[in-house]
């Protein structure tokens, strides 16, 4: 009998297991990947000016009306072999011609292009867009690349990792938390619990070592990689909850 979660999906559909992932030798990149220029520097100097988990001031409400109409198109999330993690996604910004259920974890990605495509790279709304009218507000504010709906059922987890470990990142990363899953979600960042409202989109310093994990199912969240540049980073300045 298959395994669900190991080897297929609860519909009992073979999961697309992500690429085995080798260990990044950072000191043999080339300098051009590797040193920031003034922009990454700017960048991120404001960046870290502002926090690690900052709310932003954006609305979003509806999310359980936008969820019935998004039922069919979860799939799991970057399984990996002989791991049990449920974990779903929905892709809204993607690569061209992409569909809301397509893979989105980036070690999916890997297998099918033979290597990370860049996050700037998946810059494409899926249909699945338009149906989160909660979101509209914040989908047409930013640049966004690669970004996806993402929720953890029971059990399902992030490790603890970084998204990014070099200055010369192309993308900062918003986490937006839909309905209300603050009882069973829990969110660490360098081991710190971390507060957050429902219905409230945050910006989060991924550089810094987080990991997650979900007690209840449905616990939803947007997960977005916005382009680094200096505009991109005022307008987040702009929407800061607090301010002056
Ligand atoms: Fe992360």
């Amino acid at each position: 009998m298959n395994k669900i979660h190991l080897e297929v999906d609860k519909n009992g559909k073979e999961l697309f297991h992500a690429a085995k992932e080798t260990k990044p030798q950072y000191h043999e990149l080339s300098r051009e990947r590797t040193f920031p220029n003034e922009e990454d520097m700017a960048c991120e100097a404001q960046l870290s000016a502002l926090g690690v988990f900052e709310p932003l001031d954006i609305n979003i409400n509806g999310w359980e009306k936008d969820e019935k109409l998004l039922e069919d198109y979860w799939v799991p999330f970057q399984p990996k072999k002989g791991k049990s993690n449920d974990r779903e996604s929905i892709l809204i910004y993607g690569p061209k011609d992409s569909h809301p259920s397509d893979p989105c974890g980036l070690a999916q990605l890997a297998r099918i292009h033979g290597s990370k495509p860049s996050e700037m790279s998946m810059t494409y709304a899926t249909e699945a867009k338009d149906k989160v009218q909660c979101l509209t507000e914040a989908l047409d504010y930013f640049d966004f690349g690669r970004t996806f709906l993402v929720r953890l059922n029971a059990g399902g987890h992030y490790p603890p990792h970084r998204d990014h470990m070099l200055l010369t990142r192309p993308t900062y990363r918003l986490i937006a938390f839909l309905g209300d899953s603050t009882g069973p979600l829990r969110w660490e960042v360098e081991d710190n619990l971390v507060h957050f409202e429902p219905n409230t989109l945050y910006y989060v310093d991924t550089r810094k070592t987080h990991r997650l994990w979900s007690s209840a199912h449905r616990s939803s969240m947007l997960v977005c990689n916005v382009k680094k540049d200096w505009q991109n980073v005022l307008r987040l300045m702009t929407r800061l909850k607090y301010q002056g």
